[in-house]
């Protein structure tokens, strides 16, 4: 059972065959309209429920509208409206899903719930986010990188501000692709240790830089994210947003990292909060080829998951 579950678990090889099928499965599409079928329909007669326990919009739309254009189909569930909301087992709910539907993705909070998903579900599992990890996410952000700049291997990823999941995954990904990973935050949001650890194991060099500047200069490419996830507590918010300001992504900020570098933003953002709209809407900025490059590199995880 291919189960996508995070990218630090899967084979670089396979990884690495993700994306390329991802760009040409992107390139294929050129000039077609959005609701067009591929010329291949790799997902005729599946069926894939997408479960969300948390708010989305990229996540929802371009998992409906990637199946759709496989020739799949596809529902999309709330937890809450799930028995699963109800104090039915997660063991239970993948069982009888099973029955139904040859691919499941779902956002939760836990790990755990994806983990116990995998375990009893007898189809693919995909995680699209945990209160941990994002690796959909970054398999767009790979993506999205590699064909405005060539490949990732051996370029400095700066990640300025919250230790978060979407940080996590990056993580996992320097570790597979081979790129070097710099965090800047302040120390109560530092990531855990065990992201940076198995990243380092596999080559990468990952620093932890407190101050913004230093960790910036010479970037190849800076990233941020929202200071408050869906899974922190809203009474943290303005502990965060006081620990993190001095981590926005701005003029002055960015003026350090390569002339050419990019600037990634997973959205949704706060603008002029994390990242001010200067960053988010100049010359630095690809946060909307992120944004779509979810359905091409998602397409070819579920082709993946699915063997087809
Ligand atoms: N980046 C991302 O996962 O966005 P959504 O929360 O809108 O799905
Ligand atoms: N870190 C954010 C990512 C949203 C896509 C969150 O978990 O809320």
């Amino acid at each position: 059972m291919k189960h996508f579950l995070d990218i630090h678990t899967t084979d670089p090889a396979e990884l690495r065959g993700m994306i390329d099928a991802a760009k040409s499965m992107k390139d294929a599409r050129k000039g077609q309209p959005k609701g067009a079928l591929d010329a291949e329909q790799p997902l005729k007669d599946h069926m894939v429920a997408l479960i969300f326990e948390k708010p989305s919009t990229r996540t929802r739309v371009s998992f409906d509208v990637g199946v759709r254009q496989m020739g799949g189909q596809t529902m999309v569930l709330s937890g809450t409206d799930m028995q699963l909301g109800h104090g039915e087992t997660i063991a239970d709910t993948a069982r009888v899903l099973s029955r139904y539907v040859d691919l499941i993705m779902i956002r939760t909070f836990e790990e755990q719930t994806l983990h116990e998903m995998a375990e009893y579900a007898s189809v693919p599992v995909i995680n699209g986010l945990t209160n941990r990890t994002h690796p959909c996410q970054i398999m767009a952000d790979i993506l999205t990188y590699e064909e405005h700049r060539g490949p990732i291997a051996g370029k400095k990823v700066v990640w300025c501000g919250d230790g978060n999941n979407v940080f996590a995954s990056f993580a996992h990904a320097a570790g597979q692709f081979g790129f070097d990973l710099t965090f800047t935050g302040p120390e109560p949001l530092d990531p855990e240790m065990g992201f940076i650890e198995q990243a380092r194991a596999k080559g990468s060099a990952v620093e932890i830089i407190r101050d913004p500047v230093e960790a910036v200069s010479g970037a190849d490419l800076v990233v941020t994210d929202t200071w408050v996830s869906m899974h922190d507590p809203q009474s943290a918010r303005e502990r965060r947003h006081n620990q993190l300001r001095p981590y926005q992504v701005n003029d002055a900020l960015m003026r350090h990292a390569k002339d050419d570098a990019l600037f990634m933003h997973c959205l949704p953002a706060h603008r002029d909060e994390e990242a001010t709209s200067a960053i988010m809407d100049g010359p630095h900025s690809v946060i909307f080829d992120e944004a779509e490059n979810r359905l091409h590199a998602q397409k070819a995880v579920m082709r993946w998951c699915l063997g087809v």
